[in-house]
């Protein structure tokens, strides 16, 4: 019983971290991220924004590093906001120029939020990158205030690496409550159906049946040759 018990334990163990972290646990990696962004809407190419380094995937440890926007871009970046257009970057990792990933957020949003935003890079179970996105996450709308030009110069931005989540997240300690429900059913399923002791057990007590068959007539054999003599 115990040993059964121990037994499915780890073999959810097994199973959950197998599931969780296929790659992750077995090799960590790391990243080299180019970020560059559109802020004149008459140029088709973007310009240098700057560039992530993620030192470990497997604990998202990332190093960002942004140029600061001179006064022309600044004011690029304020004439998107008051025309109400996207802000949009271009991530290339690890000099993949032919996929890039771009991400777009509204443009007063970024300047309202004084170019403080968050950039989510997604991988999935094999840890290749499958996403990357910018969000604002101190603004959900845009308040049309008027944000000097002097604030639109820094970029602070917190990096997120994200790992590939397998639905709901695995429960071990609810997993193996399940289990034991599922035994205690099957135990219970067991006791209705009517084989008999003997048909459950046999292979126990076939032997100490031949085991008692065999000392019983033994003792008869002395017991005979006893009366004998
Ligand atoms: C990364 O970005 C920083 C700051 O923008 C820049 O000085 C540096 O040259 C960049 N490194 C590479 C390899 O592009």
């Amino acid at each position: 019983m115990i040993y059964k018990y121990f037994f499915s334990v780890s073999v959810v163990l097994v199973l959950v971290v197998k599931d969780v972290y296929p790659s992750v646990l077995e090799h960590d990696g790391s990243l080299f991220i180019k970020l560059e962004h559109y802020l004149d809407e008459n140029i088709s190419e973007p310009t240098e924004r700057g560039n992530i380094s993620v030192q470990s995937m497997r604990i998202g440890q990332t190093h960002v590093n942004q140029n600061q926007l001179t006064p022309q871009e600044s004011k690029l970046l304020s004439g998107l906001s008051s025309s109400n257009q996207f802000y949009k970057i271009r991530a290339t990792v690890n000099g993949k120029e032919d996929k890039p990933y771009i991400s777009s957020v509204k443009a007063c949003m970024l300047a309202e939020s004084e170019l403080d935003d968050r950039l989510s890079i997604s991988l999935d179970y094999a840890g290749r990158v499958v996403a990357i996105s910018q969000i604002i996450a101190s603004k959900s709308s845009c308040e049309g205030a008027t944000v000097p030009l002097e604030k639109l110069k820094y970029f602070t931005s917190n990096v997120y690496v994200r790992h590939a989540e397998m639905g709901p997240i695995p429960d071990t300690a609810s997993y193996i409550q399940r289990l034991e429900r599922e035994k205690e059913a099957k135990e219970r399923g067991e006791g209705k159906d009517n084989r008999s002791l003997f048909a459950k057990y046999w292979m126990y007590i076939i032997p100490v049946v031949i085991v008692l068959v065999i000392s019983s007539a033994t003792n008869a054999e002395n017991g005979g040759a006893g009366g004998a003599s």
